[in-house]
């Protein structure tokens, strides 16, 4: 079953500019056009006679005179005149006739408006009264229109990064804002002199990775991991002891692995009745979700993104949670801190590339996208005004680390760019109305709304895809795209954010990357290259405005830190996740917009973004090194 079909011509033109085809098709356009007229079978000669006869002589000049003046225009044109004759005519009768006798217009439901069988010629449908409208642009014509409203100019950036300023202070100074603004209880950074053996773990996308982390002490490290795609019923499991009993049990299978003597040695000992264990490992959890951190190894989680749903998590201590499961299973592991993804990014950051001024910003382009960053202890004055933050710490650095949570920036969308596309998909996400932002970044979404904009071409009638084919007289290129109902384009979640990154990376002359991805992967066969011009210029169009969101996130940080006017440092920055590392440029599509904020300008080149490979490993396992008191 075909579902997707709609046909265009091209057609040469002669040497006198007109092409009998191009005769033959406009001809069977306007007819199409004019089947709102009931008296259009009729030859010429009938409808002169019928006019005649229906001339009354109290039928005034006027008819007279319209009649004489066709008949003129008839011998002067024969070829309009049948046409023209017939329209005056069947005017005058539409006029004349009394309002019950006339023919009401052809209701024309939407799927008469295209071409109804794939494969069908103009010729064809016209001779079963299907009724073919001309398609006046071109694909790559309204893929310019779905480009377009992806846009999101310069003076949009800015606006949006006012916006994020302000919110940044209000979700410092309370609780419960678009920003969560969230006190991590980490008040400094590594400089890379750290060292000893420790164990992260990390929840926070599709896979759940188990690492255990040796650091060297010199800015280097070695890291063991092994990695577990989640289920997805896990994902939105019943209770929360299905999803961390599995992560304890993978735990398990990790140390059974990798670190079997210590494990074995364990066992023994407790079977021996020996209760005093030393060595225990220091685990850095690392939990990529919103949480409301009271301590460094306590929090409470306040809402689930990125698919996950289970409602009897949230408001409940995840440390607790992987620790009763961990301990019911007997692991030499303590759960020693709870780690965001992006705060771990930042440490890894801080580890790898120790410099005369520490790094600012811990970033994540991946399935989801959020940001942590290094903010003055002074201005977290929701810390000392709240009694639910109870969890100590080390004021002496002056500084702490923030998860701004920015995947909820401007949820109420004051700032914020919105197509019909992103309306769809939050309406239809598990989590309508939140993580706005996020929606319109990271790599969860972004292979979705180009789905929705290209379902949106594929649904309107007026739009043509085309194909290669050769039409019947081989003299004209019909051409058609045919997009089967069962192909994943028609699915939510059908297309990954992966396809956009291979349509960027395609840069042969007829695109055969993405049409064989299109054939493949999408189900849709025999994509011309023009087709898939316009379907690669739609993809760049949804990541260069996810591109440059994000710079309005990285701007604001970079401005509210004041590091640009503070001599001639750099400012440091650490990303990770898909987006930063498999889309082609991505960093410079954000450059480029980080260059038109305000008090950024060129000194954008003093921005240094660097890849902070394993944050969610090594910098939890840095900071459990922090928690345990055992730096070195
Ligand atoms: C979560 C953040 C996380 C980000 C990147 C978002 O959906 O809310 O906590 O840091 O994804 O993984």
């Amino acid at each position: 079953m075909w579902s997707g079909f709609i046909t265009t011509k091209t057609l040469p033109i002669t040497a006198n500019g007109v092409d009998p085809k191009r005769a033959q098709l406009s001809t069977k356009t306007r007819c199409a056009a004019n089947i709102e007229n009931t008296e259009n079978t009729r030859s010429a000669p009938q409808h002169r006679q019928h006019l005649l006869s229906s001339l009354r002589p109290a039928h005034h000049l006027l008819s007279l005179l319209l009649v004489l003046l066709v008949l003129v225009l008839q011998l002067l044109a024969p070829h309009l005149s049948r046409r023209l004759l017939h329209s005056v005519i069947t005017a005058e009768h539409a006029r004349r006739a009394p309002l019950a006798q006339r023919s009401p217009p052809l209701l024309r439901d939407p799927a008469e408006r295209v071409c109804p069988k794939p494969g069908t010629s103009f010729e064809d449908t016209d001779k079963t009264a299907y009724h073919c409208r001309q398609h006046t642009m071109s694909l790559a014509e309204h893929a310019q229109r779905v480009v377009a409203e992806f846009d999101f100019d310069q003076n949009a950036v800015q606006k949006s990064v006012d916006e994020f300023l302000r919110e940044m202070d209000e979700g410092l100074q309370n609780e419960g804002t678009e920003l969560s603004q969230i006190p991590t209880y980490v008040t400094a950074v590594p400089n890379g002199t750290e060292k000893g053996l420790y164990m992260a773990v990390d929840l926070g996308g599709t896979n759940f990775r188990v690492c255990s982390v040796n650091l060297h002490g010199n800015s280097t490290f070695t890291l063991t991991q092994s990695k577990t795609p989640i289920p997805h019923d896990l994902m939105v499991a019943k209770t929360s002891k299905e999803l961390f009993s599995f992560l304890a049990k993978q735990i398990e299978a990790f140390l059974k692995e990798h670190h079997e003597d210590h494990y074995f040695s364990h066992i023994k000992r407790r079977n021996t009745g020996e209760t005093q264990d030393q060595e225990i490992f220091s685990l850095g959890f690392t939990f990529s979700f919103p949480v409301n951190q009271v301590g460094i190894n306590k929090g409470m989680l306040m809402r689930w993104t990125k698919g996950f749903d289970i409602h009897d998590t949230v408001g409940k201590d995840v440390c607790a949670l992987l620790q009763k499961e961990i301990d019911a299973l007997h692991l030499p592991v303590k759960v020693a801190a709870l780690v965001n993804d992006t705060v771990g990014t930042l440490m890894a950051r801080s580890y790898t590339s120790p410099g005369k001024s520490h790094a600012l910003l811990g970033a994540i382009f991946g399935t989801g996208t959020n940001g942590a960053y290094v903010e003055k202890l002074s201005k977290v004055t929701k810390l000392v005004s709240s009694t639910a933050k109870a969890g100590t710490y080390d004021d002496s650095t002056g500084e702490m680390i923030i998860n701004t949570e920015w995947g909820s920036f401007d949820n109420k969308l004051r700032t914020l760019p919105n197509t019909p596309y992103d309306t769809t998909l939050d309406k239809d996400s598990n989590n309508p109305g939140i993580q706005m932002f996020e929606k319109r970044i990271s790599g969860m979404y972004l292979g979705e709304l180009f789905r929705l904009a290209v379902v949106s071409l594929i649904h309107d009638p007026n739009t043509p895809f085309t194909s290669s084919e050769t039409g019947p007289t081989g003299s004209e290129s019909k051409t058609t795209t045919r997009i089967p109902a069962t192909s994943p384009v028609f699915k939510q979640w059908g297309i990954d954010t992966s396809f956009l990154s291979l349509c960027a990376s395609d840069t042969s002359a007829s695109l055969n990357l993405i049409r064989e991805s299109l054939a493949s992967d999408l189900q849709i066969p025999d994509v011309s290259p023009e087709d898939a011009r316009a379907l690669q210029a739609i993809a760049g169009a949804v990541v260069r405005r996810a591109a440059r969101l994000s710079a309005v996130a990285i701007g604001a940080i970079v401005l509210n830190s004041g590091r640009l006017d503070e001599g001639e440092q750099d400012v440091d920055i650490g990303v990770d996740g898909s987006l930063v590392e498999f889309y082609p440029d991505f960093e410079g599509l954000v450059r480029e917009a980080l260059r038109g904020v305000k008090g950024i300008g060129e000194r954008e080149k003093r921005v240094r973004i660097g890849i902070a490979k394993d944050g969610s490993g090594v910098g939890a396992a840095l900071i459990a090194l922090v928690a345990a008191g055992r730096a070195e």
